[in-house]
């Protein structure tokens, strides 16, 4: 029998207010791929997330990890089922008041309760994968610029081997040779942990860099899902106003509304 899928969205509805933001969203990833989601703003991707971090509740549907459902799990056993994970936030959004090795062993310290020693010697292999000299490790991180930030982030993703890794916009802010080496970093050490990884992604290069399967989301729907290398031929109306930046199409902008 194959495998469960190692993250899944079955339907899955949430509104605020009179605002329909999911609208019946399926999606799944399989252990040790790299999905992509893009969409515009506003179109629900990161509510998806957070449903699935369990930040905000779905009125209706079903998330599994690892087939388990999380949806109104109780808080020690959803945050059981979180320790599997890693997380880069959009603008890395590390703690200015500690210094970046402890940012990058906050999870190590914290969740995994490993000595300070032995925690800051893992943090300092960590910044060395993501390209980062062990004298940053004392460095504040408003002293750093944000690509560096953004490596520090990462390396603090990976720190405690997850199994999963989220990563909300890793390149929006960056120039394109820093998103570059971004990109590479995340594809790289996801690979080389084996991890399952689901990227928010404004950019079509950077997706199409690092995912296996890229979904595009619209009106809180996946209208679209398949393997990167067919995004540009899949004749999806949806997919090629996208990729062409276009106003002529199917997906309209609220801010043209009257
Ligand atoms: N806590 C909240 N309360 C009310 N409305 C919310 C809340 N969170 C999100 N929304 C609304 O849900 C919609 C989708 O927001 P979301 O942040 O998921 O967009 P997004 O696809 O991530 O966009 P972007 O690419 O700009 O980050 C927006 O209209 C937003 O205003
Ligand atoms: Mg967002």
């Amino acid at each position: 029998m194959s495998k469960p899928p190692k993250i899944s969205l079955k339907n899955v509805h949430k509104s605020f207010g009179k605002k329909h933001v999911l609208n019946g969203l399926s999606l799944d990833i399989m252990e040790g791929e790299s999905l992509v989601v893009i969409g515009g703003s506003g179109t629900g991707k990161s509510v998806m997330l957070k449903c699935i971090l369990g930040l905000i509740t779905p009125e209706s549907g079903e998330i599994f990890i690892d087939g388990q459902q999380v949806i109104g799990l109780p808080q020690a056993e959803r945050e059981k089922s979180l320790r599997k994970t890693g997380m880069l936030f959009q603008y890395a959004a590390l703690f200015d008041s500690l210094p970046v090795w402890e940012n990058v062993a906050f999870g190590l310290i914290q969740a995994q309760g490993m000595a300070r020693t032995k925690a800051r010697e893992k943090a300092i292999e960590m910044l060395s994968l993501v390209g980062l000299e062990a004298d940053m490790a004392d460095r504040n991180p408003a002293e750093l610029s944000m690509g560096m930030q953004k490596r520090v982030g990462l390396a603090r993703a990976i720190a405690t081997h997850p199994e999963i890794i989220f990563f909300d916009e890793p390149t929006t802010g960056l120039d394109p040779i820093m998103g570059d080496v971004i990109d590479t970093l995340i594809r790289d050490c996801t690979r080389h942990l084996g991890a399952t990884t689901l990227t928010i992604s404004h950019d079509m290069e950077s997706a199409q860099k690092i995912a296996d399967r890229i979904a595009l989301i619209y009106k809180g729907e996946v209208v679209w899902n398949g393997p990167a290398n067919e995004i540009e031929t899949c004749g999806n109306p949806y997919v090629e106003q996208f990729i062409r930046g276009d106003l002529d199409g199917p997906i309209e902008l609220d801010i043209l509304k009257p």
